[in-house]
């Protein structure tokens, strides 16, 4: 049985992308850095932190020999769960952290840890695997931010609102909220 989502593969994208022009801007900068190997995505529940980093997936994983993976980890309960989900997503036989930095540390990726904040004790683990892959970029989403050494982090805010007196079209969230009131099914 293959997985859901490996190497090459991402989660379908659920809806357009509404607004976060910017973010995705300064995101691929950040991502394209040389110096910056691990970008959290931080900011509150809801605010479109997943949603952001599967189209920085889809747009930055060409650029990578091997392409953007995407790993969720809102279904993992424990820390010590994290590296083994990795290597699955990987496909990496071993579960050890060594034998997962071996197999990362000459490739070119884009590794996605999706929804991180309940596992933060394994922040370490995340930190040594992009300290010992030079061509390793990671991107987490989390409520909060690892803490480790090496991390850079992208606060990520409510889509804007116009102001009352702003006329014009409407801003983005606004767009987004029309965007979901659309796909509601009143007689389902
Ligand atoms: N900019 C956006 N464009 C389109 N849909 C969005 C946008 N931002 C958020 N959404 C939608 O809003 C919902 C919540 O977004 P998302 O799951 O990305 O939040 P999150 O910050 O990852 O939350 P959590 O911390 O609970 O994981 C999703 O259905 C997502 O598709
Ligand atoms: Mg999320």
């Amino acid at each position: 049985m293959t997985a859901p989502w490996g190497p090459g593969r991402l989660p379908p994208r659920p809806n357009t992308l509404v607004g976060r022009e910017d973010t995705l801007l300064i995101a691929s900068r950040l991502l394209s850095d040389r110096r910056i190997r691990l970008l959290t995505l931080r900011g509150p529940g809801g605010i479109g932190k997943t949603r952001l980093a599967l189209d920085l997936a889809y747009r930055l994983g060409p650029d990578f020999e091997g392409g953007a993976v995407w790993v969720s980890l809102a279904e993992v309960r424990a820390p010590s769960e994290v590296v083994p989900a990795i290597a699955q997503a990987l496909r990496v036989p071993s579960q050890a952290c060594a034998d997962l930095l071996a197999h990362l540390e000459s490739r070119s990726l884009l590794l996605v840890l999706d929804n991180f904040e309940h596992l933060t004790p394994a922040a370490s683990e995340v930190a040594a695997l992009a300290a010992g892959a030079p061509q390793l970029r990671l991107l987490v989403t989390s409520r909060a931010a690892l803490h480790v050494r090496g991390e850079h982090e992208l606060p990520l805010g409510p889509l804007p609102v116009p102001g009352p007196l702003e006329s014009g079209p409407v801003g983005p969230a606004a767009q987004l909220f029309v965007d979901c009131a659309r796909k509601v099914d009143i007689f389902s």
